[in-house]
């Protein structure tokens, strides 16, 4: 008997299953919309039409639940379609319990959309468990982690938290965008559903918009989700289905390096008298490194940084750069600068001098050298 592959294996061959009627290694996207029905009616191949099901959405989210560990998988046209799915599926009137520090455009959707509709929503502080206990009410059915947290690389200590929300009888979904597998497998740690932008380090490349949600166990509250995703359309095309089985047989490596590019680029920043503070759970101060070191298998490619001075002086670093490109979204092989205030609604809590950075796979001493002259006086 073979052992079960290791994910580096499963990802370097993802989209590989060889075409029955050519051969061809790599599967052809499948474009068509519509499938033949048999004499008698039937579907004899399991597809009828592509809102409901197509071949190399399937490839996906077949290869996304092995790779996560869960038991199925429902990709979508974008992160946020992916996070509406899964506020849907919940009850009306449930509260939701969010991170103080979490990625704007879930809070957006709360309180834009869902509190105007059928849910309530809180945050808490979830790099302090006892907080995230207090703020729970009788009706939260949804915990919502993001760990490592955008922009302020938070750290949530998630085997304890889905301890907690067992006990309060909660789902447990990690946003695990910033920290994919291989660095990083929520399920594994007992959370109950995994949300990931494909937009960012899955895909990798910056040209497909896609989300996925991962479950662990395929129960009635998955198929809820499986038929918003049919019914509400919100799917992932086909073609940026196979662009992100094609980026996907890059993870490891790119990770690798983009995190190896990391560490050093943080260590930098940490020493440079012009920066006043590091926010990356891979330095040893950082307050939750030691839960890092337990749950993450690296300490991922996202650093922020505030420079000392205000917005003013963080914008002119961020003018200067010339290998950094300045642009929003993460997780390509480029590396990217953006001055996260500026792009966040006005009563954000990001600090005015705070920058953030995406490290691509560019050589390090370049990388270095162009912060280094940007963050000259
Ligand atoms: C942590 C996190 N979650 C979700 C999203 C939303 O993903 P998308 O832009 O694909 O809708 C983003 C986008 O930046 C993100 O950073």
């Amino acid at each position: 008997m073979y052992q079960p592959l290791q994910l580096e294996t499963l990802l370097a061959k993802a989209g590989c299953e060889p075409d029955l009627a050519t051969g061809a290694l790599v599967s052809p996207p499948y474009l068509s919309t519509t499938f033949e029905r048999a004499p008698d009616g039937s579907y004899p191949r399991g597809y009828l039409y592509s809102r409901h099901a197509n071949p190399t959405r399937h490839q996906l989210e077949t290869l996304l639940a092995h790779l996560e560990g869960g038991q199925a998988c429902a990709v979508f046209a974008s992160g946020m379609a992916a996070a509406t799915a899964l506020l849907q599926a919940l009850e009306v009137k449930s509260h939701v319990l969010i991170p103080k520090n979490v990625y704007y455009g879930v809070r957006n959707l709360l309180e834009k959309i869902f509190v105007k509709q059928v849910l309530s929503y809180t945050t808490a502080d979830f790099s302090d468990l006892e907080s995230v206990r207090a703020a729970v009410r009788p009706n939260t059915r949804l915990i919502w982690a993001e760990t490592p947290s955008n922009p302020l690389l938070q750290i949530t200590d998630l085997s304890a938290l889905a301890q907690l929300a067992r006990e309060v009888g909660a789902r447990l979904v990690v946003d695990s965008t910033w920290a994919p597998p291989p660095i990083q497998r929520p399920l594994d740690l007992g959370a109950d559903l995994v949300l990931h932008s494909l937009t960012k380090y899955l895909s990798g490349h910056s040209d497909v918009m896609g989300g996925a949600l991962i479950a662990r166990e395929a129960d009635a509250f998955f198929e809820r989700i499986r038929t918003i995703q049919q019914t509400a359309g919100a799917v992932l095309d086909p073609f940026s289905a196979w662009l992100t089985l094609r980026g996907l047989r890059t993870l490891a490596v790119r990770l690798r390096q983009q995190c190896a590019n990391a560490r050093v680029i943080a260590t930098f920043l940490a020493q440079h008298p012009g920066v006043i503070r590091v926010h990356y759970p891979g330095l040893p101060d950082h307050p939750g490194h030691e839960v890092a070191r337990r749950q993450m298998r690296d300490f991922g490619a996202m650093i922020s940084f505030e420079v000392a001075g205000d917005a003013t002086r963080a914008l002119k670093v961020a003018a200067r750069t010339r290998v950094f490109m300045r642009a929003t979204s993460l997780g390509g092989t480029e590396s990217l600068i953006e001055h996260r205030a500026s792009i966040e609604p006005p009563d954000t809590s990001t600090p005015p001098n705070l920058l953030r950075l995406s490290i691509g796979l560019e050589h390090i001493d370049d990388l270095l050298a162009d912060l280094s002259q940007a963050l000259e006086d």
